[in-house]
């Protein structure tokens, strides 16, 4: 079977490490047609928006999106492409896997947990008012068919992957009203999933028990910015924003992305790690049916990793991007 995708390479190493999923990917055997499109700041100068209608279109048509990360710049008009596509599309799940690699140096060997942010509410709504000069409120919006629905997807998933724990990750001490609602429909929730373990933690306490022992943890559920800063905390338990996928899931549509940015420090010079959004891809094709082939690119990312004979930089090779890549495509026998 054929499938369409929506391809943004994005930019400063976007189009490298894009260039590497795709070859990839396609090694594997299954049919893509790839549908081009482009998001950033390259779109903003030419075109006065970073997120064309024509990429937004694409995505709809295709249902299915891989993404390279896209540069910002400084300044009101230029909103945030990643915040826009995630609630143009409303794509209301953030699911960010932080799972140890052999071989990549790190203070664990054995991590394996799922965060899931909600991905469309909260302080992301961007909502801000100055109230008098030097008196700022910024509205943190929280409904409850959001924390609903997040929680669900964070169960349903763990019973899909077979996982044994959901902890729903708050602070409803303090924010009794909007934690407190979140809280109350992940309890209900987790009521209608009796085959899965549930236990809630505040905020701070998860940071500081993630530090110590992450191994107690197996899918995680939070509210955007706390998920947006814990994911960075798993991934940084694994070994770095280099290795990190992600996926965005909405109820028709997904985009999957590495969790880096742009790397301009080191765009240009073929250097780049490609395996995040190399494990993205694979992810999406799993999301796709393709779960054989998504299964196997992920493998042969680890077992690349694992060799360390050609790796990037970043994990302490001197392998350039094209290498990594054929190593992995060698892999995938
Ligand atoms: P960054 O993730 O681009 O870079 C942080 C550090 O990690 C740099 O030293 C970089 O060389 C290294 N790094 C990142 N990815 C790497 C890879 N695949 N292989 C090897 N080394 C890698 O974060 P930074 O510098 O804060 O952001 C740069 C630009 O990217 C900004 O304009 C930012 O807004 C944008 N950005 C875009 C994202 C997206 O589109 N999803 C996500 C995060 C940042």
């Amino acid at each position: 079977m054929a499938y369409t995708v929506t391809l943004i390479p994005g930019e400063g190493i976007g189009p490298e490490v894009a260039a590497a999923a795709q070859r990839i990917v396609e090694a594997t055997g299954v049919q893509i047609e790839w549908r081009m499109a482009e998001a950033g700041v390259e779109p903003f100068e030419r075109l006065g928006t970073p997120l064309p209608d024509a990429t937004l279109d694409s995505i709809r048509e295709t249902k299915v999106a891989l993404k390279g990360p896209v540069g910002t710049q400084k300044g009101s008009s230029f909103r945030s492409v990643n915040v826009a596509i995630r609630r143009e599309l409303d794509l209301y799940a953030n699911f960010r896997p932080s799972r140890s690699v052999p071989g990549v140096r790190s203070r664990y060997s054995d991590v394996d947990l799922i965060v899931v942010r909600e991905n469309t509410e909260g302080l992301y709504c961007g909502i801000e008012h100055e109230v008098a000069p030097g008196v700022v409120t910024s509205l943190r919006v929280m409904t409850e068919n959001g924390c609903r629905r997040i929680v669900r997807f964070a169960f349903e998933e763990a019973r899909k992957l077979g996982r044994k724990k959901v902890t729903a990750v708050h602070k409803a001490n303090i924010l009794k009203l909007g934690d407190g609602m979140f809280l109350r429909c992940a309890q209900e929730a987790a009521a209608d999933y009796p085959d899965i373990a549930f236990d809630d933690v505040i905020i701070d306490a998860t940071a500081m028990k993630l530090v110590l022992d992450p191994t107690q943890f197996d899918v995680l559920v939070m509210e955007n910015l706390f998920g947006d800063i814990l994911s960075d905390l798993t991934s940084g338990l694994v070994g770095g924003l280099g290795l990190a996928p992600s996926a965005n899931i909405g109820s028709e549509v997904a985009v999957f992305e590495a969790v880096h940015g742009t790397a301009p420090d080191i765009a240009g010079k073929g250097i780049a790690n490609p395996s995040a959004l190399v494990l993205s891809a694979a992810m999406m094709l799993r999301h796709m049916g393709e779960t054989q082939r998504g299964d196997a690119i992920e493998a042969a990312v680890r077992a690349t990793i694992q060799e360390g004979e050609t790796v990037t930089g970043d994990l302490g090779g001197k392998a350039s991007t094209r290498e990594f890549t054929d190593a992995v495509i060698a892999h995938l026998g």
